[in-house]
This record gives C-alpha cells, structure tokens and sequence, in this order.
C-alpha cells in the first residue's frame, strides 16, 4: 500500500522505533525491499536519490514500477515512495510524477532561504498528501577521496524549520554517508538532546545509517529518531555477492549469460541486511 511517511513515522516516535529507508536502485533492489517489508510485516520507506532517479530513467519509471510492485507483489504493509536530498526542482518533479513523500535539502542555503523554500513546499505537500522532510546542519560524506566530518545542526534553526509543518527533520548530529572513518568521534547524543527539547515530538531522520554501531542506533531512537537511512550497506552487500558469485564462475551458463541469475546472489544480500536492520530499529511486526 503505497502511502505517505506521516503516520508511521508518528507511530515509530511513539512507539520508540524506526522506520528503516532503503535507497533503491533499479527492478531487484526494489523488489526485495519490499518482499521483505511484507515478509516482516514492517513499514518501509523505499528512499530514491536524484542520481538514481536519473538512472532508472526518470521519476515518473520509478514512481510507476513501485505502484505497479505493490500491486502485482500483493504488498499489504504501508509503503512510502520518498525522494532522497531533494533539491527545489527534484522536488517539484516527484510531486507530479507520483511519489508520496519528499525531502528537500535545503541545508546548503542560508537558514532564512532555507525556510522560505522550505515553507513553501510544506504548502504544497499538504495540498497534495505527501509528506515532507527537512533537513538542518549538513551531513558529512566522502567527496573526492576526502570523507567530511558530519556538521551539528543548531537546535534553534531545528525548531525554525520544524515549526513550518514538516513531518520529519534530518538534524545533523555527527553522522555521515557511507563508511565511518577510524576517528570518528561517534554520534552527538548532546546535540540531539538539544534538538529533541527544541522541537518535541518531531520525528527525527538519522542519515548515513551504515556502520552506526547498535548500541548508538538504540540510543539515538529513544531520543527521538523515528527514520533511519541505509544505503550503502545494501551497496556493500550486492557488490560482495555478486563477486562471490562471477569468482566462483557460475555467471557462465551453458546457453549464455543469464542476467537474472547473476542478480539473484546480491538481490538475496539485499534481503539479509534490510532484514537485519528492520530487526535492529524494532519495526518488525509494527505494520
Ligand atoms: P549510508 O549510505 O551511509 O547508509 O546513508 C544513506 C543515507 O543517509 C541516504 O540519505
């Protein structure tokens, strides 16, 4: 059932969980996130860059293979369709093209832009049904071979934001996509605390959800973190299959290549791990 965030995620603030966003890629990665979702009887939030987006052709592709998905998979559980660091003009393309919730990042604008922009499409979510994220402080990352500290939002543009009716917010609280260096100093508990006071029941959005150690994810849901973001895990895993697969010569069919069988290895992966980490945010049985 193809729905927007709002709901679950206010029944993940309440009920101390999350809500795990898977980022999709193309036909297998989609298919067995959310075969999974049904199997574990958990909501989802299927999570689609920019880059992605381009590469599967286009918004409306993906926004009409998901929908197509959820019928012929025959998934029950509430699926939300949701663009990953949106920019302004992203997200305008996935309000027409079918997709039930956003998120603009509008981070690397002044704060005052970032509002009114913001602000704005709070507007036109509402209109239309869709929920929206937003998102404050920066979230690091590798850029050129150099990986980026994540920066720390500042509780009060939190609460700037929060006030213009989004219905989650990604705070920057340390976190960064993709792997974590040997000297990361871990997560902000002090600044997330400052963000929760701030905004109260806001459900808020950990990126960069790969390699946070279990203990740091538990904490930070029961500060108030309703969404969780994993992608590169789920890159990590396909790879590592596939290799495993086309080392052991099996891609080598007698009839020829057969694609199908290739993905099947890194597709299982992929299963695995949204597997395991829908286990760790406790959202397993909570469709
Ligand atoms: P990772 O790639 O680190 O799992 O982060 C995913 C993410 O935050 C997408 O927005």
């Amino acid at each position: 059932m193809l729905v927007n965030a709002r709901d679950m995620l206010q029944k993940a603030r309440e009920g101390k969980y999350a809500v795990g966003q898977f980022n999709i890629n193309n036909l297998e990665w989609t298919k067995a996130i959310l075969l999974t979702a049904q199997e574990q009887n958990s909501p989802v939030i299927l999570g689609v860059s920019e880059g992605a987006g381009k590469y599967m052709t286009g918004f409306k592709t993906v926004a009409s293979m998901v929908a197509a998905m959820i019928d012929e998979l025959g998934i029950t559980v509430p699926v939300a369709l949701h663009l990953d660091h949106g920019t302004y003009e992203g997200c305008y393309k996935c309000i027409e093209a079918g997709f039930s919730s956003i998120m603009f990042d509008g981070s690397h604008y002044p704060i005052e832009e970032n509002v009114e922009k913001t602000k704005e499409l709070v507007k036109v979510c509402a209109e239309k049904g869709l929920s929206i994220e937003a998102e404050v402080g920066s979230i690091g990352g590798e850029e050129d071979g150099v990986v980026g500290m994540g920066e720390c939002a500042d509780p009060d543009e939190c609460k700037a934001i929060a006030d213009l009716g989004v219905d989650m917010l990604a705070a920057g609280i340390g976190n960064i996509h993709g792997k974590y260096p040997e000297n990361w100093p871990g997560l902000s508990f002090e600044t997330l605390e400052a963000v929760k006071e701030k905004v109260g029941n806001m459900p808020l959005v950990l990126h960069g959800g790969t390699g946070i150690p279990a203990d740091m994810i538990k904490k930070a849901i029961s500060l108030g973190v309703a969404k969780i973001n994993v992608n590169t895990e789920c890159q990590l895993a396909f790879a590592d299959a596939t290799r495993k697969y086309i080392e052991a010569g099996k891609d080598l069919q007698g009839k020829g290549f057969d694609p199908r069988k290739l993905l099947a290895p890194g597709t299982e992966a992929i299963k695995e791990t949204v597997k395991e980490k829908m286990e760790l945010f406790g959202s397993v049985g909570k469709a």
